[in-house]
């Protein structure tokens, strides 16, 4: 079993961030969820789920009709004294998904002014994975450069970018996809997709 943080911040599309836990979850995983306010904010807006301030891993294990005694931990944003913001933290790896093009700007200038920036600029440090679900579109160049700094720091983008070649019937399919991806780079086994060719 591994060990992973989710951040989810301001950027739409919260709902890859949801079932990305919800998969982490049900592969056996322990996840320790961090949002930003922005993050909980959206978060709220378009899926309905407002993180509570009492109980929150609960209740969010409730809203995936998951078992309650699953390992999902909540984080907070301003706790720069949880675990997950010291590299002798033992942490698999982290995913901000979706992630705010101004949290791809803190990664890629190590600006560790909550916990989830403090965390993904742990992983880098700490060479683990660190991946970045950016949805951001058109994106300038300063998004573009920020995009590019944060790879050549070690992180690895996986955009927010539905493919057609599986003929998407709902957008669940849609949203299975591209958490399908960011499943894949970790290495975590899912079947959310059916693979070309195989
Ligand atoms: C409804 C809504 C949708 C948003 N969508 C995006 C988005 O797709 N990408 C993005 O970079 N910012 C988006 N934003 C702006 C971010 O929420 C904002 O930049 C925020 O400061 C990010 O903070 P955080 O990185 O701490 O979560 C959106 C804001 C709102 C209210």
């Amino acid at each position: 079993m591994a060990r992973y943080a989710v951040a989810v911040t301001g950027a739409s599309g919260s709902v890859y961030g949801l079932r990305l836990i919800e998969q982490l979850l049900t592969k056996g995983h322990e996840v320790i969820i961090v949002m930003t306010e922005a993050g909980r904010d959206v978060c709220g807006h378009e899926t309905g789920f407002d993180m509570p301030a009492e109980d929150p891993a609960r209740t969010l294990l409730r809203f995936l009709e998951l078992p309650l005694e699953m390992p999902l931990r909540n984080a907070c944003c301003k706790d720069l004294f949880d675990p997950i913001a010291s590299g002798s933290y033992p942490l698999d790896g982290m995913i901000v998904c979706p992630a705010s093009m101004s949290f791809v700007a803190k990664v890629a200038h190590g600006l560790s002014d909550n916990l989830p920036s403090r965390a993904a600029d742990v992983c880098l440090k700490e060479r683990r994975p660190l991946v970045l679900v950016p949805r951001e579109t058109p994106l300038s160049l300063v998004h573009l450069r920020n995009m590019t700094a944060s790879v050549e720091a070690g992180a690895i983008i996986v955009p927010a970018m539905p493919a057609f070649y599986q003929n998407p019937e709902t957008l669940d399919d849609a949203v299975n996809f591209v958490v399908g991806k960011v499943l894949d780079v970790i290495g975590v086994e899912h079947d959310l997709f059916a693979r070309w060719g195989v």
